[in-house]
C-alpha cells in the first residue's frame, strides 16, 4: 500500500513537472530576425495597420498608393501593426481571407518585400496559430507573423510587442467575442515574462535607433484613446530605455503625438481600410502634430543620424512630415 502511494505521488510529480515544461510560456529570449540595410547604408520601410477587408473600405486604393510610394522611397520591408483580418482573424490556414485580403490586394512589385506582422485584437478573435503558421509563409513568402519578436537591421532595432493580452477588457468583459488565448495563459505570467524580455532586450541593445511596434495605442486622441494597461506597464520601460518611436494601429486613423515628457514619438498608422471619420478626443495641441481621420499609411526613412517620417492619404498625398536627428557618436 505504502509502495503504491509512493509510486503514485512520484508519477504525479513527474506529470506536474511535464505540465510545467509544456504549458508555461517560456522565459526564453525573444526570437530575432535580421534584415540588411540598403547598399548605401540607409533603411526605408512602410507601415500599415488595420487592413484586411477583402479590398473594401478603400483597402485596395490604399494598397495601390502604398505600391507607388513604396517604389519611390525604395522600401526594404513592410510593417503591419495588426488587425490583419477582419472581423475575426483567420478561421484557419485555409481561410480564403488570406488570399482575398492579403495576397491579391498587395500586388504592386514594391510591396513584394518581407512583411513583418503583429497581431491585433481582431486577429485574436480567430485562429491565432494560423497566422503564426509557416503554411501561410509557404503560400506567400512575404508573410512573417509572430506574437513578439525583434528585428535587427544595421543601426536600427525594432521590437515587436504582443499588446492584445495586456488589455483587461478582453478578459473581463469580452462582450459577444471569443478570444483565442491558447499560448497566452496563465496571463499574469505571460505578461510579466514579456515585459521582462522587452526590458532586457532594450537595455542590451546597442542600436542607434530603437523602435517599438505594437497593435494598441499608448497615446492617442482617437476612438480607443490611451491604452491604460500599456501606459502603466509598457511605457515606463520604453522611457527608461530611450526608445525613439512607438508605432501602433488600433485607432483607425493617422496620428503623430510628440511627447513633451520624453523623446518618444507616438505614431499611429491604422488607416489600412475602414477609417473612423470625425472621431477625435481633445489632446494637448503642443503634442498633437497630426490627426487625420481618413485612410492612409506611413513611411520611415533612416540613416545612422536621421529619421524621416511621412504620412500619406488614400491618394498618396503627403499629409505630414517629421524629421529627427542624433549625433553620430552619441551613446545609443
Ligand atoms: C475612400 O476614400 C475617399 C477619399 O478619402 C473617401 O471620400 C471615401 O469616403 C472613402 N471610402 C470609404 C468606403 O471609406
Ligand atoms: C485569390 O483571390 C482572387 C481575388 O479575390 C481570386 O481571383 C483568386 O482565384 C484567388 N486564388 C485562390 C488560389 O484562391
Amino acid at each position: 500500500m505504502a509502495f503504491l502511494f509512493h509510486h503514485c505521488s512520484l508519477f504525479f510529480l513527474l506529470f506536474a513537472f511535464n505540465l510545467c515544461l509544456c504549458f508555461i510560456p517560456s522565459v526564453a529570449e525573444l526570437q530575432r530576425f535580421k534584415h540588411p540595410v540598403k547598399a548605401d547604408g540607409t533603411l526605408s520601410f512602410l507601415v500599415v495597420g488595420d487592413w484586411g477587408r477583402r479590398g473594401l473600405y478603400n483597402q485596395s486604393q490604399v494598397a495601390l498608393q502604398m505600391g507607388v510610394v513604396g517604389e519611390k522611397v525604395e522600401i526594404e520591408f513592410v510593417i503591419s501593426t495588426g488587425d490583419n483580418f477582419y472581423e475575426d482573424g483567420l478561421t484557419g490556414v485555409d481561410d480564403p481571407a488570406f488570399n482575398e485580403s492579403f495576397i491579391s490586394i498587395y500586388t504592386p512589385p514594391s510591396l513584394h518585400k518581407q512583411w513583418y506582422n503583429v497581431l491585433g485584437n481582431h486577429d485574436y478573435r480567430g485562429d491565432v496559430a494560423a497566422q503564426l503558421s509557416p503554411i501561410l509563409t509557404k503560400m506567400d513568402s512575404r508573410w512573417l507573423c509572430r506574437r513578439s519578436f525583434i528585428l535587427n537591421t544595421d543601426f536600427t532595432e525594432i521590437f515587436f510587442v504582443d499588446t492584445t493580452p495586456f488589455v483587461d477588457e478582453y478578459f473581463t468583459d469580452p462582450k459577444d467575442h471569443t478570444y483565442d488565448w491558447k499560448g497566452v495563459l496563465p496571463r499574469e505570467q505571460y505578461l510579466s515574462n514579456l515585459l521582462k524580455d522587452v526590458d532586457t532586450a532594450l537595455r542590451d541593445s546597442t542600436a542607434k535607433w530603437k523602435i517599438v511596434v505594437g497593435h494598441h495605442t499608448i497615446k492617442s486622441a482617437g476612438h480607443h484613446g490611451v491604452t491604460k494597461e500599456l501606459e502603466h506597464h509598457l511605457l515606463p520601460i520604453l522611457e527608461a530605455n530611450n526608445v525613439d518611436m512607438y508605432i501602433n494601429g488600433h485607432d483607425h486613423c493617422l496620428e503623430h503625438i510628440s511627447s513633451t515628457e520624453s523623446q518618444i514619438q507616438f505614431l499611429t498608422s491604422g488607416g489600412g481600410s475602414k477609417a473612423w471619420r470625425g472621431d477625435i478626443e481633445k489632446w494637448n495641441p503642443e503634442e498633437l502634430k497630426l490627426y487625420y481621420d481618413g485612410q492612409g499609411f506611413m513611411t520611415v526613412q533612416m540613416t545612422q543620424t536621421t529619421a524621416d517620417i511621412v504620412f500619406y492619404d488614400v491618394f498618396g498625398n503627403v499629409l505630414h512630415k517629421w524629421s529627427m536627428s542624433k549625433d553620430l557618436d552619441a551613446a545609443a
